[in-house]
Parts: C-alpha cells; structure tokens; sequence
C-alpha cells in the first residue's frame, strides 16, 4: 500500500481564488443582482442593508429604533467613546437618527452579535465613494472574545465585496494608535491626514488578501439574509 499523500495548502494565488468564488457564491446564494433590480438599482456597487450577515462566530443584523438605548450606552462609555464622535446620553435623539436611517439606502448599520444572541457592538458602511466604501462607528464592547475585531471587520470586508465594491476608505483618530496599527496589518495604506485624524484606503488586493491570510477567522465566509 502506498503512503497517503499529504494534503498541502492551497498556495497562495488558490487561496486568493477561493476566497474570489466564495464571495461569489454567497453574492449568487443571496440573490443581490435580483435585489438590486427589484429596488430599480441599477448602478453596481450599492449599498443594500440585510436582516442578517452570519459569519462564523458572530452576526451582524440591521440596527432598529429598539437599539437606541444600547447605542447610547456603547458611545457613552468612558473608555469606548475616546476616539469616536460624540454622541448625546438622551435615547430620543439617537431613536430619531434610527427612525431615519431606516429610510436611508446610503448607509448601513449593523448591531455585532454573539451567536448566543448577545450584542456585543456596532459596525457602519457609508459615503460610498463610486466603488469605495467608508466604515467606521466600529465599537466592541469590553469583555467580547478576541477574535470579535478581527472577524466582524472581515465580514464587513466579504459582505461590501459580496455588494460589488472594490476598495474601502475610512479615517482613524491619530491617538488611536491600536486601531490605526490594526487597519494597517489588514493593508490600508494611509493617503493623507488631518491635525486629528490619518486618512486611509484599502485596495481589492489587500482587501482579498486579508480575507485569505485571515481566513481562519471565517472560515466559511459569510452568509446574507435579506
Ligand atoms: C475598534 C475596536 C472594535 C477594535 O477592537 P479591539 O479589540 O481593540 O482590537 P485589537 O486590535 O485589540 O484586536 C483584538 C485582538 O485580536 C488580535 N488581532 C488583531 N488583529 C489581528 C490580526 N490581524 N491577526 C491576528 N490577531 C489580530 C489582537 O492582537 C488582539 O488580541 P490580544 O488582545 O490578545 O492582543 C475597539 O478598539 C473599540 O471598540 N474601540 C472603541 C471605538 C473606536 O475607537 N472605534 C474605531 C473608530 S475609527
């Protein structure tokens, strides 16, 4: 009998293509092109907001009126809030924004859950930029397992390509080093600053190359309910 042969990684221009076929498999799976045609968008990328993004120990499902409270709560604490904008302690004005970006097809809000259910955070995709997209409002609350940064930022890399866009841009304050430093190892390149803030984007290929290297941390990419 022979010896088993070992089963070698895929090199890494496969792992790139898988990645490519996964996020087209989970675009075909969830019907996006429909989607778009039924909501007369015909300009590819658009941003659509989904029920649900699975991922593979989180989910991220579209922010309602009823998370005011919670949001107050995360953008209000002491330690989370140092870096973000500032953000009113009354749950009316934050329930008022909610009751508006239900309406608003230029942005998404998504509340970062366990799979037990729990929220642990925020995400939010906007000012798209022809096919660039800005993230930001990206808040895990204390205490959430480790891998909660690095996974619901690579779901919101596969949910934005899975929706057709190609690269992303977003600001980070310049004292917030950790996560300026975390954007960096994902590939952003930083194109500009202000006295505040650093100015970054991220190309498809680093985009797709963190999705690959990364893949550990979502294993089976990710799955969209409309
Ligand atoms: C932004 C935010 C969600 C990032 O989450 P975070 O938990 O701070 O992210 P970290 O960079 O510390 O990463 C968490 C863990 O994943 C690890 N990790 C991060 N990137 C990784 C990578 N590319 N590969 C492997 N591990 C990685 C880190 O080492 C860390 O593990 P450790 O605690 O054992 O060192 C969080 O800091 C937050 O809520 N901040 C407040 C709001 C804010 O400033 N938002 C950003 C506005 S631009």
């Amino acid at each position: 009998m022979s010896p088993a042969s070992p089963v070698l990684p895929p090199s890494p221009s496969e792992a790139l293509s898988n990645i490519a076929t996964q996020i087209q498999a989970c675009a075909e799976q969830a019907g996006i092109t429909g989607r778009l045609a039924e909501l007369g968008l015909t300009a590819r990328p658009a941003f659509l907001k989904a029920q649900k993004v699975i991922g593979h120990k989180l989910i991220m499902r579209n922010a309602t009126v009823a998370d005011a409270s919670y949001i107050v709560a995360l953008r209000t604490d002491e330690q989370k809030s140092r870096f973000i904008s500032t953000t009113s302690v009354d749950v009316k004005p934050q329930e008022q924004w909610l009751e508006k970006y239900a309406c608003d097809d230029k942005q998404i809000y998504f509340i970062i859950q366990n799979m037990e259910g729990g929220d642990i955070g925020t995400v939010r995709l906007y000012d798209q930029q022809a096919d660039s997209f800005c993230w930001g409002s990206w808040i895990i609350q204390a205490g959430s397992a480790n891998s909660s940064s690095i996974e619901s930022a690579l779901m919101v890399y596969h949910y934005a390509l899975a929706l057709g866009f190609q690269s992303a841009h977003f600001d980070v304050r310049k004292g917030n080093e950790s996560v300026w430093k975390f954007h960096e190892r994902f590939g952003a390149k930083k194109n500009g600053e202000t006295a505040e803030d650093f100015h970054y984007s991220i190309a498809a290929s680093e985009i797709s190359s963190s999705l690959s290297r990364f893949a550990k941390f979502l294993p089976s990419g990710i799955q969209i309910q409309f």
